[in-house]
């Protein structure tokens, strides 16, 4: 079984799924294997931590498209094409910054899952550790959920919560809830690989 990540930054849940995927009884047990990590920044730091995690890479620059009549149909189209080269299981959103097009999200239903940095259905969209804060939140978290049209929404497959302490900045919190996510990805990956 393929596994296929985006992502468009860091990579550090990237990094946290191949790490897990390359222990010795994952693979053998559920027989997958992340096939590509897949960017739309050619340069994100992410790109070259999964190269050296021996992992093959690509990059689809949607800055190629935007002379496009339909620029977001026709990046997501090239994505599709790198990602079905891998015909994957499941397609694993990890920091991938770009607004994927209703047709993408129907190509690939029931194989799309997205982390996302709060606990949804509170604090959809960008900077979310920052609105946490200063709406006085004494939670924070983060959500795993399958993708649907509609952005940060879908059916939730696991959350974490973890504290908002006093005194917290946005890099405190961002910190603690993305170690967290390093722990709950690859265990929804796996349970999903089991049940399939
Ligand atoms: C994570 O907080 C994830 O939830 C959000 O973007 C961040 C990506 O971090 N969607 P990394 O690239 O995995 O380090």
């Amino acid at each position: 079984k393929n596994l296929v990540i985006l992502i468009s930054g860091g990579g550090s849940n990237m990094e946290a799924i191949v790490r897990t995927a390359q222990q010795r009884d994952w693979p053998g047990r559920l027989q997958a294997r992340v096939a590509a990590v897949l960017s739309n920044r050619p340069d994100c730091a992410g790109l070259a931590r999964a190269r050296a995690l021996g992992v093959p890479t690509a990059a689809v620059d949607h800055r190629a498209f935007a002379q496009a009549a339909d620029p977001r149909g026709a990046f997501d189209a090239a994505l599709a094409d790198a990602i079905d080269a891998h015909a994957p299981e499941l397609v694993l959103l990890a920091g991938f910054m770009r607004i994927l097009t209703p047709g993408f999200v129907r190509h690939y239903a029931g194989r799309l899952v997205n982390i996302h940095p709060s606990l949804l259905p509170a604090f959809p969209g960008l900077h979310t550790h920052r609105r946490a804060i200063e709406a006085g939140c004494r939670v924070a978290g983060a959500t795993v959920h399958r993708v649907t049209e509609e952005l940060d929404h879908g059916p939730i497959l696991d959350q974490v919560v973890v504290p908002v302490l006093p005194g917290d900045d946005e890099a405190a919190l961002s910190a603690r809830v993305l170690a967290q996510e390093h722990r709950m990805y690859p265990r929804v990956i796996e349970r999903l690989l089991t049940a399939a």
